[in-house]
């Protein structure tokens, strides 16, 4: 079932409806991680981070794919080509619009993930876009793509960031560090939250106390 998408101003109460979401999760991966005899992320907060959110993206991941559908689709059917960098793409939820019948000119396709716990269900995801060949995970942050990916600058003809700078620590770095990457005429393709136009209204400050508390 998809969460309810409100118009109007509950619209507002989804940063709300997020968190609680998410925080269900918790105890979740908890359980799991007890269950499993797997102990060490419970020593370490951001091992556990990294545990409890590729739970909650592989359960929400697609549902919030519904809501962005129509704008992620057409922006990256029949747009990218080459050798495509694909930044933070949790689960690969958006993967089957890299397969050859909606994107025939993709040659390579670099899924630039941190979080170990997603790899698998990514993996899976691109095995069922029949990418499994040429869909290879690097398995660190987009900030370490120079030093430990191994990406040459000026060897990339298209980045795709869909919902993810909001993810990354300081994205206004990671854009400039990226940009190299790119072969003259290469392509970045970018579906991300962007601030209101209402800035100096209750939306703009709601917008701003909420994305600090779910970071986005
Ligand atoms: C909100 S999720 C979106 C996932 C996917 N793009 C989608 O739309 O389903 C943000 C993703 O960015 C990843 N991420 C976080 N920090 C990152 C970093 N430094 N470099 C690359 N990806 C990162 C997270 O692990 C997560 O998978």
């Amino acid at each position: 079932m998809a969460p309810p998408q409100e118009s109007g101003p509950l619209n507002l109460l989804r940063p709300l409806l997020l968190l609680s979401y998410s925080a269900f999760y918790i105890p979740h991966t908890l359980f799991n991680l007890l269950a499993t005899r797997n102990l060490a992320p419970l020593t370490n907060f951001s091992s556990f981070k990294d545990h409890w959110f590729a739970r909650f993206w592989t359960w929400f991941g697609p549902r919030s794919r519904e809501s962005a559908a129509a704008k992620v689709t057409p922006l990256i059917q029949n747009n990218a080509r080459g050798v495509l960098l694909d930044i933070g793409p949790g689960s690969g939820q958006w993967l089957f619009l890299f397969a050859r019948a909606l994107n025939p000119n993709i040659t390579k396709i670099y899924g630039v993930e941190p979080n170990a716990g997603l790899h698998a269900e990514l993996r899976a995801n691109a095995e069922r876009a029949g990418l499994g060949e040429i869909y290879e995970v690097i398995g660190c942050g987009a900030e370490e793509l120079g030093s430990k990916g191994g990406v040459q600058q000026g060897s990339v003809d298209t980045i795709v960031t869909v919902q993810c700078l909001c993810s990354i620590p300081g994205p206004e770095r990671v854009i400039r560090d990226l940009y190299p990457l790119l072969k003259p005429g290469g392509k970045w393709l970018v579906y991300e939250h962007v601030r209101t136009k209402f800035r100096e209204e209750f939306v703009g400050g709601w917008q701003r106390e909420s994305c600090l508390v779910v970071s986005c």
